[in-house]
């Protein structure tokens, strides 16, 4: 088959442009006898109709599920090696109260990173001593709030923090946890790390700044150090950046151990999934096994016992299961010219778009695409799925082959929208942001309900009085 030049080098002509790949797609995600996709048992066309379009499509059994395998992976792997790893789902990738509850019946803790986030998790009725809080300008109500609650731990991320956190467990009476976010000198983007010396970035504290930021906080009476805490990037496909990691907070981890407990070392989260035929994430099963022998081999190295360890996964947990339903407005080929060959692309516009997935337009990710309401014998074509906004930069898949028949009217499902497309939506346009709804057993409810004009209306100050 020869390759389209118009198309990314990874991306070839399927045989079946109606097919769902393996691994792209949530779990109970399938195409019904009469070739419509159904997921939770649910047609797609039921979903549009009852609940519009675009519509964010929660798979509940795979995020449950999801959250259990993750957990058990990485709490069996540690298992293995003498310790215990605790495993919090980072909010930050999708949170409402409901998500709230599957991840906490699942056996995870929860971390969040605002005064807003802290207040969904307390909403669903989470136990504040399973919250990680985290944030490199929290602010100071923030953290009041987060201490009267009862916060689990608060992951310290400047030296300015170390007072603000300790001044309001003492006004509270409280004795608070915390772990200080240091940076490695470690990036991780899927296949490739980047180890240096220091990282230019916003988040936490050099290791070099370590020894005297601990020795802050175990200065104060009303703070107990559990240990440090590195994140090292998203969508890492296999545990090379982690290993760099571990080592190097272990090494400052081993120092600390000299004047004090550290019973703990937190890793972060950063695991990758699939959101094109071309990403193959190592299954966590073998990540879990091959960092906790990293750790195990470090801290044998290092001659010091071997700490609790802690994880933060959330794309890894929701991303799957999560698809964004769209129906199509309008096509469009476009002639260009590649190499002397005339060739076209197909422009599938839909009616969302970076208001309901900003990935896309803000660092070049990339989706795939199907048509959800039939499938299509025609052969396929090479598409782009672009927005209704405003915005030339307003893509939703910048390349995936469909059916070459996709037509206004059709139903256009998302893979892999459950992470960061939600909480990074927003109103551009003055779209409403679209509902979730959550499906399961033939069941569809919403979880989040989508915005209406009203919303949008109800916060402009210039009606007031009128
Ligand atoms: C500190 C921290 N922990 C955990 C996560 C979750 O990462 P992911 O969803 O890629 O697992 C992030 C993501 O930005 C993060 O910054």
């Amino acid at each position: 088959m020869t390759h389209n030049p118009l198309a990314p080098p990874w991306l070839n002509e399927p045989d079946d442009a109606n097919a769902l790949a393996g691994g792209l797609w949530s779990r109970t995600a399938t195409r019904t006898g009469d070739g419509e996709m159904a997921v939770g048992g649910v047609a797609a066309s039921d979903l549009a109709r009852d609940f519009g379009t675009p519509l964010y499509v929660i798979d509940e059994h795979d995020a449950r599920s999801r959250a259990v395998e993750v957990r058990e992976a990485l709490q069996s792997a540690f298992a293995r090696i003498g310790t215990h790893a605790h495993v919090y789902y980072a909010g930050k990738a999708f949170l409402s109260t409901e998500i709230a509850r599957w991840m906490t019946e699942a056996g995870c803790r929860i971390d969040v990173c605002s005064g807003g986030e802290l207040a969904v998790v307390l909403a669903a009725g989470v136990d504040a001593a399973n919250v990680g809080f985290h944030g490199n300008n929290k602010s100071l109500a923030e953290i009041e709030r987060a201490v009267v609650a009862g916060v689990g731990t608060i992951i310290i991320d400047s030296l300015q923090e170390i007072e603000r956190v300790a001044d309001a467990a003492a006004r509270n009476g409280r004795r608070q946890r915390v772990r200080l976010r240091v940076n490695s000198g470690v990036h991780a983007h899927t296949h490739e790390f980047l180890a240096t010396a220091h990282e230019d970035q916003k988040f936490g504290l050099t290791l070099e700044q370590a020894p005297d930021a601990v020795a802050r906080i175990r200065a104060h009476g009303d703070l107990e150090f559990l240990g440090l805490h590195g994140h090292i990037g998203s969508q890492i496909f296999g545990e090379g950046g982690f290993a760099e990691s571990a080592a190097r907070l272990l090494g400052v981890h081993k120092a600390l151990l000299r004047d004090g407990p550290v019973p703990e070392l937190n890793l972060g989260g950063g695991f990758g999934i699939a959101y094109t035929s071309a990403d193959d994430p190592t299954p966590i099963r073998q990540l879990a096994d091959a960092i906790a022998d990293i750790v195990r081999d470090e801290c044998a190295r290092l001659e010091i016992p071997l700490p609790e360890v802690a994880f933060e996964p959330g794309r890894t947990i929701i991303g799957t299961a999560g698809m964004t339903l769209y129906e199509v407005g309008t096509t469009k080929p476009v002639a260009l010219d590649a190499d002397g060959r005339p060739l076209s692309r197909l422009y599938v516009s839909v009616d969302g778009g970076m208001s309901d997935n900003a990935r896309p337009a803000l660092y070049g990710a990339d989706y795939s695409a199907r048509i959800a309401s039939r499938t299509s014998d025609a052969a396929p074509a090479l598409v782009r799925v672009a927005g209704k906004h405003c915005e030339s930069g307003d893509i939703v898949v910048n390349d995936d082959y469909l059916p070459g028949d996709v037509a206004p009217g059709d139903l256009l499902a998302v893979a892999a929208t459950g992470a960061y497309c939600w909480s990074l939506a927003s109103n551009y346009n003055y779209l409403g942001r679209p509902p979730v709804v959550a499906v399961r057993d033939g069941g569809a409810r919403v979880i989040v309900r989508g915005e209406t004009e009203a919303d949008l209306l109800a916060r402009d100050a210039g009606l007031d009085g009128r």
